[in-house]
């Protein structure tokens, strides 16, 4: 197993992390700065999961028979390791969606119970608890996350604030997609868990943006994608269930589990046999977990850091408008995301588009207008500065 790498590496040298920019197979002919919403895999991770695919579909018997679960079971173990748990919390779903559902589905919770969000919780997540709570009676409510962050206390405050007698859970995201802020969910978990109010983490942008260190962190539930931030194959990601909550789980398929139905005992192991399927994208995750390892996560993550950063101060600088938290408090990682202008900017994301291939998101939160800048690997300081005038000759 490869380690973390001990040399640290200077993120702003780019002579040493251009050789990256080949690990990854983006159009060149258009700008892609928006990783946040959907990723790029690793060229060795698809390589990977092709040869997997191959070997499948070139002798099924053989590859589902003898290869497949032990290779899960090994790609489950390195994933476990990579987030700080033990394998048999895990289950690999196909993103982060279909694990929020699962525990939407498993919570126990009758009419008059309270289930609490916030109201930047990801569009999917706030419509799968709206059907909920219209299916059964519970309510849901929301506390206002704040227009500007002062310190990790505020936030913590304002989760803590909404909760009342009857709430059970609380909904939040690691790292909120509509504003990139990074939530303090470790204390959140900690304060929750004292008041004996259960926590499930919406944490598709977690992996590898942040460590994620799931024992550590103490929730409950926590789900996430890995076609995000650590470049795994498109349709992988995890659901954690705290080991006290293994009896409650409610999986949405029941298959044969194992392919000795005798060894079925938990939760996690009715997700292994979901009919016949292609798990390969599973199978892959371990090449990316090394791939990063070999870098070294840290100087990885200082790496998409940097790049977001200089992108922070250049349309900042651009705008006179300023983020809403303090970057160099740790709110933030491979993203950077800062108001525009008062004005109306609706068209801004498609003109960018259209006119000069940059992909990027621009969008209106709380009746105002953002830009959020996503960097990875195969960004370049270049890139961001194309941004930057494109901006600047429209704004
Ligand atoms: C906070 C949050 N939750 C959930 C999701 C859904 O992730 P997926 O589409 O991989 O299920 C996203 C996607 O961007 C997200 O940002």
């Amino acid at each position: 197993m490869t380690t973390e790498a001990k040399t640290e590496l200077d993120p702003t040298n780019e002579n040493h992390w251009a050789k990256y920019l080949h690990e990854f197979r983006v159009r060149s002919d258009t700008v892609y700065l928006n990783h946040g919403s959907f990723g790029i895999a690793l060229n060795c991770v698809r390589h990977r999961r092709d040869l997997l695919l191959r070997d499948l579909e070139m002798q099924p018997m053989d590859f589902y028979l003898r290869k497949y679960e032990p290779l899960l079971t090994k790609a489950r173990q390195r994933l476990a390791e990579f987030v700080g748990t033990e394998a048999e919390n895990l289950a690999f779903v196909d993103n982060a969606t279909y694990g929020m559902n699962v525990v939407v589905n498993s919570v126990p919770l009758a009419e008059g119970d309270e289930v609490l969000l916030t109201d930047q919780a990801y569009g999917a997540v706030r419509r799968m608890w709206e059907k909920k709570a219209r299916e059964t009676g519970i309510k849901l409510s929301f506390v206002s996350l704040p227009e500007k962050i002062e310190s990790k206390q505020q936030v913590i405050d304002l989760i803590l604030g909404g909760v009342n007698s009857k709430t059970k859970l609380v909904v939040f995201s690691h790292i909120v997609s509509a504003s990139a802020l990074i939530l303090p969910a470790k204390e959140i978990c900690a304060a929750l868990r004292k008041k004996n109010v259960l926590s499930c983490v919406d944490g598709p942008h977690a992996p590898l943006q942040i460590d994620v260190k799931l024992n550590q962190l103490g929730c409950d539930f926590y789900a996430a994608s890995l076609h995000k931030w650590l470049c795994a194959p498109l349709g992988t990601g995890f659901l954690f269930v705290r080991a006290d909550h293994r009896e409650i789980v409610n999986a949405p398929i029941t298959g044969w589990g194992r392919l000795d139905v005798s060894d079925v005992n938990d939760w996690e192991e009715e997700q292994i046999w979901l009919g016949t399927r292609n798990q390969t994208n599973c199978l892959a995750i371990p090449e990316a977990i090394d791939f990063f390892a070999d870098i070294g996560f840290e100087n990885a993550r200082q790496r998409l850091s940097h790049l977001a950063s200089l992108a922070e101060q250049q349309l900042s600088e651009l705008f006179g408008t300023e983020p809403i938290a303090d970057r160099s408090d740790g709110w933030y990682g491979s993203m950077a995301h800062l108001p525009l202008p008062e004005g109306d900017w609706s068209k801004l994301q498609d003109e960018l588009w259209v006119q000069e291939a940059i992909e990027v998101p621009v969008w209106e939160l709380n009746g105002r207008w953002w830009i959020r800048v996503s960097c990875h690997l195969y960004n370049t300081p270049d890139q961001i500065e194309f941004l930057a005038r494109e901006l600047k000759i429209r704004i």
